[in-house]
């Protein structure tokens, strides 16, 4: 499949009708929303021409999508983000989930929808068109955005409202927080694979332009349009790198030539994904100082696991599960791997030392965060995981759990396709999520054993020849990478 360059795309209401509007609640509990498709020709996106014929400089089509349910309840009076009652200001309750589609956007809105939250997903849906672009697939099978939604308010009643559309498109982002009027917003929607943002040059520019102006616009629609608005962005470990000291919760104090100050920790990203996370904290906390936005940095580790109590309430809540070289993570790609009989992949020696979490743990995080919003003006920053694993540590769990199942796992040590320390100090704070409640669940051997075992189940859907890495950070290129059919 030839890589597909030339244009970008934005999504657009149109007519977007408010949707807790009264008439809307008379008529159905679901309605049509309008929006236009406006592509101009620019190359920040890779994907463009998925959705329309090469060649035309500017277009508008009007693509009706359907379904943006509308809660049948009472709506709940949108105030100025906190509420105050005797007790001093009540926790928030309108949640907009941006990147809501995805891996850990979806359990995060489905565990805030069953908490109470009023819940909006805003997304483009771009990760389904890397999928295609790529030729790549989830492990589990994954319904439409439109049906998880439906399914979910047919199992629990519970109404979560949908924006489709990109956010580096100011006047979608705008339509959507003047007409949801979020108190929390929850910011996943970014790309997300280091290899992904390393496989030539456009998919390098496209990976900061989606981050860093997407992360940049919503700064700006909370500054314009919900002041009071507490942002939750996903950051990730990746940020700070594997210095030759512990690595502090976002800021370290130091003593230099007699004097002393508090100071963000360094930063030494090694991908563009990276180094877009690293832009993105930077502008967030400029913005806290300057305006008083008031945030919260969730430097995450690597997320592992598919099930939350809200996804396997059926079969059509799944999570997506990437165990793929561009997009699956290391322990989701191991237990594949070991479920089809492939060696595990390691990359070089081995000792690379991450933080990791799981799944279920992602969306408790988010929520203490939201129910424990940052004061005005503050850029908190807490490190998102439970656990730190080196990559040899994360092939012997597997192996041994692998024969426990009777599967003969074993290793091979592939060449690392990625520039980074293979035998590094790693040692990263973590208290200030379990300081706020967090329970973590450990990696324990029944974990391990239901992650493979979940693996085993859908084996079938595996497509091996997606197993290897195949990006390499020393060979990208300023020209176009081909994908092979
Ligand atoms: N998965 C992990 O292990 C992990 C680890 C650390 C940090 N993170 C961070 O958590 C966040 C979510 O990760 P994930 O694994 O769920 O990724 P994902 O790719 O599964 O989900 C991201 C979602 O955001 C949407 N999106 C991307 N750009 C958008 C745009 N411009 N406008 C609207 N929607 C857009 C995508 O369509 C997708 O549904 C990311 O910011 C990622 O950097 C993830």
């Amino acid at each position: 499949m030839a890589h597909l360059l030339s244009t970008s795309c934005s999504l657009k209401i149109t007519s977007c009708r408010k949707p807790y509007s009264k008439q809307l609640n008379e008529s159905s509990n679901a309605f049509p929303a309008y929006f236009s498709l406006k592509i101009t020709k620019d190359l920040y996106c890779p994907f463009g021409s998925l959705v329309v014929q090469r060649g035309k400089q500017q277009r508008i089509c009007t693509v009706r999508a359907t379904t943006l349910p509308v809660d049948q309840e009472a709506p709940t009076q949108p105030g100025s983000g906190f509420h105050q009652n005797s007790n001093g200001p009540s926790p928030p309750k309108r949640v907009m989930v941006i990147g809501g589609d995805g891996y850990c956007g979806w359990a995060t809105a489905l565990h805030l929808s069953n908490k109470n939250y009023e819940v909006a997903i805003v997304d483009n849906l771009v990760r389904r068109l890397f999928d295609h672009q790529l030729g790549l697939d989830s492990l589990t099978p994954i319904s439409s955005i439109h049906n998880r939604i439906r399914r979910w308010k047919s199992l629990t009643g519970k109404s979560i409202q949908l924006y489709i559309g990109d956010i580096c498109d100011f006047e979608f982002l705008s339509e959507s927080f003047k007409s949801f009027e979020p108190d929390a917003v929850v910011h996943f929607g970014e790309q997300r694979s280091a290899p992904y943002s390393m496989i030539d040059r456009s998919r390098a520019v496209f990976t900061q332009h989606n981050n860093v102006i997407g992360t940049l616009n919503v700064l700006f629609a909370i500054k314009e349009f919900r002041e009071q608005c507490h942002l939750v962005k996903l950051g990730t470990m990746g940020e700070y790198g594997t210095p030759n000291i512990d690595i502090e919760e976002g800021y370290i104090t130091i003593t230099h030539n007699g004097r002393t100050d508090t100071l963000p920790y360094p930063k030494q990203a090694s991908s563009f994904y990276h180094l877009s996370k690293v832009h993105d904290s930077n502008n967030i906390a400029f913005t806290c100082k300057a305006w008083g936005i008031r945030a919260t940095d969730l430097n995450q580790g690597v997320v592992y696991g598919v099930r939350t109590d809200e996804t396997e309430m059926h079969e059509e809540l799944c999570n997506r599960f990437d165990y793929d070289g561009v997009f699956g993570t290391a322990l989701n790609r191991f237990c594949v791997q070991a479920a089809v009989g492939h060696p595990l992949t390691v990359y070089g020696k081995g000792g690379q030392t991450r933080g990791y979490l799981d799944i279920r743990d992602t969306v408790q995080c988010v929520e203490l965060a939201i129910a424990n919003p940052a004061q005005r003006g503050e850029f908190r920053v807490f490190n998102q995981f439970t656990e730190q694993f080196s990559v040899n540590d994360l092939a012997t769990l597997v192996t041994k759990a692998g024969k426990k199942l009777g599967l003969d796992v074993q290793t091979i040590s592939v060449p690392n396709p990625r520039v980074e320390a293979e035998e590094h100090y790693y040692n990263a704070k973590h208290t200030k999520l379990i300081e706020l409640g967090l329970k973590p669940h450990l990696l324990s051997d029944s974990l391990l054993d239901s992650l493979l075992n979940f693996a085993i189940k859908f084996k079938d859907r595996v497509d091996t020849k997606q197993i290897m890495p195949s990006v390499s950070w020393r060979k990208i290129g300023a020209k176009p990478k081909t994908v092979s059919a």
